[in-house]
């Protein structure tokens, strides 16, 4: 770093406008809250609507602590240009986080769903649908283990056996981040060679045995 500030242009900024990457304007200054959103004691969905906005106002309205406003200074990105906003820039970050938050049809993999293991970034398949649940751990009602007990995985039978409500699926909804597509690797693999290795064992035990007894 040349201790200069990076500037960000309003095509830049609108591209950071939903969960996979998230930044928002204070004072002038963007700071990217991607990581934070789970943390931010005043929670996540405000800041997931001011995404890619100019957040100042409410920011200074809540009257943050100076302890708030170090934690957002950690997450400085840049300036925002002194251009002014686009006259259709609301437009375009609000049908950017539709396309990019609510695409019930991206395709997503199972390699893809794998990497979503952890309880930091947490997806899970029912019926077909891939769920990002990450933010909604903590909320649900059967305890958020149970969730990452399913992390990357399909979650469906365990998701019936619970028996949940109408209002159960409704939640879901909001979580859908694609469907699933291809067909679920075989993960026995691992075992099948477990298996093929103890029966090697098991014939030279056997001829160990016969070569010890034909003696
Ligand atoms: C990087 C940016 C941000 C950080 C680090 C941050 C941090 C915090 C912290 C630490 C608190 C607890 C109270 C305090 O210590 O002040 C808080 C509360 C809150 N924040 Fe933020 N915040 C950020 C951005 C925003 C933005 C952009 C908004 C709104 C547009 C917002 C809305 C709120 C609200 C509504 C509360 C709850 C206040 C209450 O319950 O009284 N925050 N934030
Ligand atoms: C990911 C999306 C999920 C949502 C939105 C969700 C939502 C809910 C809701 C709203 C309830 C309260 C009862 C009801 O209204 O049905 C509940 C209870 C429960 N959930 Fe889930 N759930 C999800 C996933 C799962 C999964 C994958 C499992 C199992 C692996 C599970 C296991 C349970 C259990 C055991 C209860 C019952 C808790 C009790 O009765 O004490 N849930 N869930």
């Amino acid at each position: 770093m040349n201790g200069e500030k990076r500037i960000v242009g309003w095509n830049e900024l609108a591209d950071h406008s939903n969960r996979t990457s998230l930044w928002v304007v204070i004072e002038g200054e963007v700071f990217d809250v991607t990581t934070y959103l789970a943390e931010h004691p005043g929670g996540d969905d405000i800041l997931l609507k001011y995404g890619g906005m100019d957040g100042t106002q409410k920011f200074l309205e809540v009257n943050h602590s100076n302890y708030a406003r170090s934690l957002r200074n950690a997450r400085l990105v840049g300036t925002l240009t002194s251009d002014p906003q686009p006259s259709d820039y609301v437009k375009v970050v609000k049908s950017k986080k539709q396309k990019n938050n609510f695409n019930p049809n991206r395709q997503i993999s199972w390699e893809e769903l794998a990497l979503h293991n952890k309880k930091e970034d947490l997806w899970m398949v029912i019926e077909g649908k891939v769920y990002d649940v990450t933010d909604f751990q903590d909320d649900h009602p059967g305890g958020p283990a149970i969730l990452l007990g399913k992390a990357g995985d399909d979650a469906t039978a365990a998701f019936h056996d619970a028996n949940h409500s109408q209002s159960a699926y409704k939640q879901l909804e909001k979580l859908q981040v694609g469907v699933i597509t291809g067909v679920k690797p075989n993960v026995s693999g691992s075992g099948s060679s477990t298996n093929l290795i103890f029966v090697i064992l098991l014939i030279l035990a056997i001829g160990a045995g016969i070569y010890v007894f034909t003696k």
